[in-house]
C-alpha cells in the first residue's frame, strides 16, 4: 500500500515538474477594436469561447504568415491570402504546395468575422475556428498533417511561450490544433474594412463623381427613371452581401446534373441549392480580381456585362438575375461605384503585418 502511494506521489511530482511554461506570466490583454473600424459595419460578432486578446492575435498573426503549416515549408495561409490584395491571391484558381490548382478562387478575409452564415463559397464551414483546421490537411493546399505541425510548434523556440501567453497552457505538450485554430480565428476577426469613399460620402464627407452616383443609383435601384441593376438585393449594406446563397447564372447548366460545381448543395443536398454560392461582399472588390468562385472574369467590366446579359438560364438562376438593358453610362457607373468601396486601413494595423518581414 505504501509503495502504491509512493508511486502515485512520485508520478504527480514528476508530472508537475514537466510544466515547462509555468514560470512565464499568463496575463492576457483584451484587444480593443477601434470603434471607427466597425461603426459602419455593425457590432463585431465575437464568440464567447474565443474572446480577442492581444496575445491571441499575435500568435494567430505569426501562424498565419508562417510556412510551418505546409508539408514543404514553403507556403503559409498568406500565400493565398495576401494582405495587399485584400487577403486574396490574384489568381483565378489558387495553387497549392505541390503546384496543383485548387478547384476554386481564393476568398477575401476582410470582414470575415461578419460572414456568419457559413464560410467558403458553399458555406460548408461554420466558424473561423473550424475553417482554420482545413487548409493544413487539404491535399492540394498545404498537404501537411496536424500531428506534425503540432510537434513542430511544441519544439519551436518561440511558439510555446506565445501559446502560454495567449491561452495559459502550462506545458508545451498542451499545444493543440484547436488552440492554433483559435489563434487564427482571433487574427482574422480583426481584419476590418468599413470606411471607404462611399461610407464617407454617406456621412457628407467628400463627394461622389457623377459616374459613381449613377452607379450607386443603378446598384440600389434608387432612381425610378433608370433601368434597375438589382445588385443591392443580394449585395446589400452594410457588408455588401446578404450572406445568402444564390445562383447568379454563371454556369452553363440546363439541368441540375450539368452544374460543374454544385456549390451550396454539398451542404444541404437539396436540388434547389445546386449551383448556389454565397454572395461575396463587394467591399474592396477593386483589389480582388479575378472574380467569381472560379475566377472566370478578369475585370469588373466583364462582371457587369455578365449581369447585363442575364447570364445562363440555369435551373436555379435567381429571378433577380435577368437581362437588364442598362445603358453604357450605367455600366461604366456601376464599375466606378464598386471602386468607391475600397478601404485598406487594415494594412496599417501592426497586428496584421507580416511579422517575419
Ligand atoms: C492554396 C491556397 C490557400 C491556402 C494555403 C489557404 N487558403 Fe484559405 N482559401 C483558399 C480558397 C481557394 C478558398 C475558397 C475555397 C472554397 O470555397 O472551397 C479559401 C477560403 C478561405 C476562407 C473562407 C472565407 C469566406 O469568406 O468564406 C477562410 C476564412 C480562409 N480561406 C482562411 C485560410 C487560413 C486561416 C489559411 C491557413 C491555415 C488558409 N486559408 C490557407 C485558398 C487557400
Ligand atoms: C441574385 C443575387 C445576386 C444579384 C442580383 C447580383 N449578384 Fe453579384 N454575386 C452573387 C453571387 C451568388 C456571386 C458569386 C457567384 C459565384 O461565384 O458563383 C456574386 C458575385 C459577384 C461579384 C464577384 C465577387 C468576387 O469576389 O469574385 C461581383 C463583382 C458582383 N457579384 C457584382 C454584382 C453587381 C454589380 C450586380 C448588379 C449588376 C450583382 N452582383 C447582382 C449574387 C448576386
Amino acid at each position: 500500500m505504501i509503495r502504491v502511494f509512493l508511486f502515485v506521489g512520485i508520478s504527480i511530482f514528476l508530472s508537475s515538474c514537466k510544466k515547462d511554461l509555468i514560470d512565464i506570466p499568463y496575463n492576457p490583454t483584451p484587444y480593443e477594436v477601434n470603434a471607427e473600424e466597425t461603426e459602419n459595419l455593425g457590432i463585431l460578432p465575437i464568440p464567447k469561447t474565443n474572446e480577442l486578446t492581444e496575445e491571441g492575435i499575435r500568435l494567430g498573426q505569426h501562424i498565419f504568415f508562417d510556412p510551418v503549416l505546409s508539408s514543404t515549408g514553403t507556403m503559409s495561409c498568406s500565400s493565398c491570402h495576401l494582405p495587399e490584395l485584400a487577403f486574396t491571391d490574384g489568381k483565378a484558381l489558387s495553387v497549392g504546395v505541390q503546384g496543383e490548382q485548387t478547384s476554386r478562387s481564393s476568398m477575401t478575409l476582410v470582414n470575415a468575422a461578419y460572414y456568419t452564415q457559413g464560410l467558403f463559397w458553399d458555406g460548408r464551414s461554420e466558424k473561423l475556428e473550424d475553417q482554420a483546421l482545413l487548409p493544413v490537411e487539404d491535399d492540394i493546399e498545404l498537404d501537411h498533417s496536424w500531428e506534425e505541425v503540432v510537434e513542430d510548434l511544441k519544439s519551436h523556440p518561440e511558439y510555446p511561450t506565445m501559446f502560454r501567453k495567449a491561452f495559459g497552457i502550462e506545458d508545451s505538450e498542451e499545444i493543440t490544433k484547436e488552440l492554433t485554430a483559435r489563434a487564427l480565428g482571433q487574427f482574422q476577426r480583426i481584419i476590418l474594412s468599413g470606411n471607404s469613399k462611399y461610407d464617407r460620402w454617406k456621412k457628407d464627407i467628400g463627394v461622389l463623381t457623377d459616374e459613381e452616383l449613377l452607379g450607386f443609383e443603378t446598384f440600389f435601384d434608387v432612381n425610378p427613371l433608370l433601368k434597375d441593376g438589382e445588385c443591392g438585393h443580394c449585395h446589400n449594406e452594410p457588408l455588401f452581401t446578404s450572406n445568402q446563397y444564390f445562383d447568379n447564372g454563371l454556369q452553363e447548366a440546363n439541368t441540375i446534373d450539368d452544374y460543374g460545381d454544385i456549390g451550396r448543395a454539398v451542404v444541404t443536398n437539396k436540388e434547389s441549392d445546386y449551383g448556389k454560392m454565397r454572395a461575396p461582399s463587394l467591399r474592396n472588390i477593386a483589389l480582388t480580381a479575378p472574380y467569381m468562385h472560379d475566377g472566370r472574369f478578369e475585370t469588373l467590366e466583364e462582371v457587369v456585362e455578365h449581369y447585363n446579359s442575364g447570364g445562363h438560364p440555369t435551373p436555379n438562376r435567381d429571378p433577380l438575375v435577368h437581362e437588364l438593358n442598362l445603358t453604357e453610362d450605367q455600366k461604366v457607373g456601376l464599375v466606378a461605384f464598386m471602386k468607391t468601396l475600397t478601404d485598406t486601413s487594415y494594412l496599417e494595423n501592426p497586428f496584421l503585418e507580416n511579422p517575419f518581414e
